[in-house]
């Protein structure tokens, strides 16, 4: 009999602290579960006998940590974010996950790099292939994670995995590998049902690469390709589309042709820098533009 009030008692609560888009920071920590009611109430307490503000009260009174008041700024500010707690995504979206790491803060000023030299607000400057020489260098790992940073500044962003090969772009966002995707699309099979909205990463949907096929370079040669990039681009503002490694087959070339603009990654101390500017003349070669190239640590 204790559960119904239980939950009557919670949800009233939560009503009586929240609502509204200036929650306060407390509020959003309770929602999320970080802080019971008791406690906000001891640190507003504190936060009102001591002048303080509430994340200084409460990390002074051992009840928050630096990290859950981040959390709760990201929230404040709309700002989509996701708790260590929640495993709806794959941890390796760190821009999801952990957006204050030094690491993220370089995936933004790679956004804002990308902003300035090739986004814009024509839709033929929409789409951005990610391409390397190699495997293993971390494409889809900046293909994602770039995605992630795209959304969070209120872009509407679609993330395309065009490696039909060894897809990986549904592991990041814990997508069904049997459900529809490119390679469907690509061979008729299905539409615009393909891209999934990703619930917990507001503005950021996924077309995931689909059931493997045996001819990936036919498939993303052929015209859907280019009119499914067109469409697109014109209802998403960014569409960031991840290729299999450069050195194995055309898909790349091909994808990075469609998107009519190219990212070349590297390994930082692996990749010879040789490697990365014959690639880059390469796509620049064949009309693609080559935005910039960016060095991969890790
Ligand atoms: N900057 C980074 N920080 C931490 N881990 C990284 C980073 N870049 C890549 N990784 C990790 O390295 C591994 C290889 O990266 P990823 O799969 O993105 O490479 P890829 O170039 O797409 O490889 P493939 O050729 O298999 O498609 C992954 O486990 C990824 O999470
Ligand atoms: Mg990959």
């Amino acid at each position: 009999m204790d559960m119904p009030q239980l939950n009557t008692i919670e949800i009233a609560a939560r009503a009586s602290v929240t609502g509204g888009r200036d929650r306060s920071i407390g509020a959003i920590l309770i929602d999320a579960g970080r802080l019971s009611v008791e406690n906000a109430e001891r640190i507003i307490r504190e936060q009102k006998s001591k002048g303080l503000r509430f994340g200084d009260a409460a990390i002074q009174m051992g009840l928050l940590k630096q990290h859950d008041i981040d959390f709760a700024l990201a929230r404040q500010f709309d700002y989509p974010y996701l708790s260590a707690s929640d495993d709806s995504l794959s941890h390796g979206l760190v821009a999801a996950y952990k957006p204050f790491a030094p690491m993220v803060e370089q995936l933004r000023a790679l956004r804002s790099q990308l902003m300035v030299r090739w986004f814009s607000d024509d839709p033929a400057r929409h789409a951005l292939a990610i391409v390397s020489a190699e495997p293993g260098e971390g494409r889809s790992f900046i293909a994602a994670n770039l995605a992630v940073v795209f959304s969070q500044l209120g872009e509407r962003t679609l993330l395309i995995d065009a490696d039909l090969r060894r897809p990986s772009i549904h592991q990041y966002f814990k997508l069904d590998p049997r459900a529809p995707g490119l390679s469907s699309v690509l061979s008729g099979r299905a539409n615009g049902e393909a891209i999934i909205r990703i619930p917990s990463l507001v503005g950021l949907s996924v077309l995931p690469a689909g059931a493997v096929p045996p001819n990936p370079q036919e498939l993303l040669a052929r015209p859907q390709f280019a009119r499914l990039v067109e469409q697109v681009s014109k209802s998403f503002d960014i569409v960031i589309i991840d290729t299999p490694s450069a050195s194995s087959a055309a898909d790349a070339a091909i994808a990075a042709a469609r998107a009519q603009a190219a990212l070349v990654v590297g390994r930082r101390d692996q990749t010879p820098i040789a490697t990365i500017q014959s690639l880059a003349g390469n796509l620049a070669g064949a009309g693609t533009n080559v935005v910039g190239a960016v060095l991969n640590s890790f």
